[in-house]
C-alpha cells in the first residue's frame, strides 16, 4: 500500500485545461481530487489501459512500437506504485490521470495517444467493475473459510443439546451443532446473492466514452475478452451512469454483515455468566482495566458495532444516486470511499470471526443443564395428546393447564401427576420427557435430530470443501 509521503501537492497541470486561463483555486483541488483514495483502483486502471491500447492497435490506431512503449511503461508504472516508488499527484485529481500523465512522461508522444475513443468515464465504470469482480471472489473465499470454522464446531457439537429460543425465551430443545448450521446455510445464501451480483457486473463499459460512445470504432467485444468480462453494457448513457452493481454490492455486504452481527449477538449472550453456554478464547477478548475480573467479547460488539458502517454505507450510496440525471455526474466520484470502507470492513470481520469461531468453546454442562429444563418439551407434551386423537389446540390448551399448575405448585413439569389432571393424559405421559427421545423425533428434514444434523454436517462438507478446491 503506497505511504502518504507518496503523495505530493505540486502543481500539475490538468489534461483539461485548455479552454481555461486561470489556475484551478487550491480548496477546489482539495474539495475536488479522490486520488487519495482511488489509488487503489492502479492495477484495474492499468489493465483496462493495456487492453484499450491493444484495441488502439488492432484498429490500426497505434503501431506495434508504440503499443510496446504504453504496455511497457504502464507495467513499469504498476510496478513503481507496487513497490511504493509512485508520486501521487493531487493536482492530477484521480487515478486515471496520474497513471496516464506519467506514461506520458515516461515514453513521449504514444502516451498521449493512448485516451484515443475513451473518457474518464468509461475508463471509472470500467475500473469499478473489474475492482468489484476481484473484491467478490476474495469476500466469497472468506465467507468460506468461516462456513468451514462453523462447520468444524457443528461437528465438534453435533450432540450437544441446548434450548433454541423465541423471543429470547427457552422454545424447544435443539443441538449446538443445528445452531451453528444455520449459519452455514445464511452465509450460504450470501455466497449466492455474491455470485449474482458478480455475474451481472461483469460486462464491459469500454467503448461508452463520455456518454455517447465515440466515432472512433474499437472491437470493444475482444477488449473485454481480454479483460475477463462476459460482454459488453449495450447503451451507452446507462453504462456511464450505472452504478447498480456498487449498490448491490454494498447490499450483500451489509447483509452478511447483519449475518455476522446475528451471530455476535448469540455468542455475546452465551458467554454472560447467566447463559454461560460458551468461552471465547483468551486471543479473542479483552480484560478492563478497572474490573480485574472481566473478559469481554470485543470482538463480537464491534462486529455488531461496525455493521452500522456496512448498512450506511449502503444509504450513503443509495442517497447519491437518486437525484441525478443521466449520465456522468460529479457526484458519482463518491460512490469509491463507502465502496472500499464496505470492502474493507467486511474483509476483516470475516477473518476476525473465523478465528474466534474456531477458537470457542461450548461449556457443555451448562448447555445440558438448560436444555434438561421440563418446560422446553411442552409441545411435545402437546403433539403425545395429539397422537391419541385430540385436536391440536385442545392439547394446547390441556397443556397449558399443566404448565399453570406445575408453575403455580413448584412441581416440575415433567413430575406433575397428569392423569390426576385431565383423563386424556395416559400413564405413560411422563415417557415424553427424555430429551434423547424427543431430539431424535425431531427427524424431519430440516429439523435438528441428531441424525439429521449428522447428515447434514456430511451434505455441507460436501459442498464446502468441494467449492473451496476450485
Ligand atoms: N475521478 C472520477 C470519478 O471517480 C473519474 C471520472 C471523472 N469524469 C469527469 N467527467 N470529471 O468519478
Amino acid at each position: 500500500m503506497p505511504l502518504s509521503s507518496n503523495f505530493c501537492s505540486k502543481n500539475i497541470k490538468a489534461m483539461w485545461k485548455g479552454r481555461f486561463s486561470q489556475d484551478t483555486s487550491s480548496l477546489v483541488q482539495q474539495f475536488g481530487e479522490s486520488i487519495s483514495y482511488d489509488w487503489r483502483l492502479f492495477p484495474q486502471d492499468i489493465a483496462g489501459s493495456i487492453a484499450h491500447a491493444r484495441g488502439q492497435l488492432t484498429a490500426g490506431l497505434l503501431n506495434a512500437d508504440e503499443f510496446a512503449a504504453i504496455e511497457g511503461g504502464l507495467r513499469g508504472i504498476e510496478a513503481d506504485i507496487r513497490a511504493g516508488k509512485f508520486e501521487f499527484k493531487t493536482s492530477l485529481e484521480d487515478i486515471h490521470m496520474n497513471i496516464e500523465a506519467e506514461l506520458t512522461r515516461r515514453i513521449g508522444p504514444p502516451g498521449a495517444k493512448l485516451h484515443t475513443a475513451r473518457s474518464r468515464n468509461d475508463q471509472v465504470a470500467t475500473d469499478t467493475r473489474l475492482y468489484c469482480r476481484c473484491e467478490i471472489d476474495g469476500l466469497s473465499t472468506a465467507i468460506r473459510g468461516l462456513q468451514l470454522a462453523l462447520l468444524e464446531r457443528a461437528e465438534r457439537y453435533a450432540t450437544t443439546v441446548i434450548p433454541g429460543y423465541t423471543h429470547l425465551q427457552r422454545g424447544q430443545p435443539v443441538t449446538a451443532g443445528h445452531h451453528f448450521l444455520a449459519y452455514v446455510e445464511m452465509l450460504e445464501r450470501d455466497q449466492s446473492r455474491l455470485a449474482d451480483c458478480r455475474k451481472r457486473l461483469n460486462i464491459s463499459p469500454l467503448g461508452s466514452g463520455a456518454l455517447a460512445g465515440s466515432t472512433i470504432n474499437l472491437d470493444r467485444h475482444a477488449i473485454a475478452t481480454e479483460l475477463g468480462f462476459d460482454g459488453v453494457t449495450h447503451n451507452s448513457m446507462d453504462a456511464i451512469a450505472d452504478r447498480d452493481y456498487i449498490a448491490e454490492l454494498l447490499f450483500v455486504m451489509a447483509l452478511c454483515g447483519a449475518h455476522l452481527s446475528r451471530l455476535s449477538e448469540d455468542l455475546i449472550l452465551w458467554c454472560t455468566s447467566e447463559f454461560a453456554f460458551a468461552a471465547l478464547s483468551d486471543a479473542h477478548t479483552t480484560g478492563s482495566s478497572l474490573m480485574p475480573q472481566k473478559k469481554n467479547p470485543d470482538v463480537c460488539e464491534l462486529t455488531r458495532g461496525k455493521t452500522g458502517r456496512l448498512v450506511g454505507n449502503l444509504m450513503n450510496l443509495l442517497v447519491a444516486l437518486k437525484g441525478l440525471p443521466l449520465t456522468y455526474n460529479r457526484d458519482l466520484q463518491e460512490d469509491k470511499p463507502p465502496l472500499f470502507d464496505s470492502v474493507d470492513t467486511l474483509r476483516l470481520i470475516l477473518a476476525v470471526n473465523t478465528e474466534l469461531i474456531a477458537a470457542m468453546e461450548l461449556r457443555e454442562e451448562n448447555c445440558r443443564r438448560a436444555a434438561s429444563d421440563p418446560m422446553l418439551l411442552a409441545t411435545d407434551l402437546a403433539d403425545y395428546l395429539v397422537k391419541s386423537g385430540m385436536p391440536f389446540r385442545h392439547a394446547h390448551e390441556c397443556v397449558g393447564k399443566a404448565v399453570a399448575e406445575s408453575l403455580r405448585s413448584g412441581i416440575p413439569l415433567d413430575q406433575l401427576d397428569f392423569s390426576a389432571l385431565d383423563p386424556a393424559f395416559g400413564t405413560d405421559a411422563g415417557a415424553v420427557f427424555s430429551l434423547e427421545r424427543a431430539l431424535a423425533a425431531r427427524s424431519n428434514l430440516g429439523s435438528p435430530s441428531i441424525a439429521n444434523v449428522r447428515a447434514e454436517i456430511q451434505r455441507w462438507q460436501q459442498i464446502l470443501h468441494q467449492s473451496s478446491a476450485l
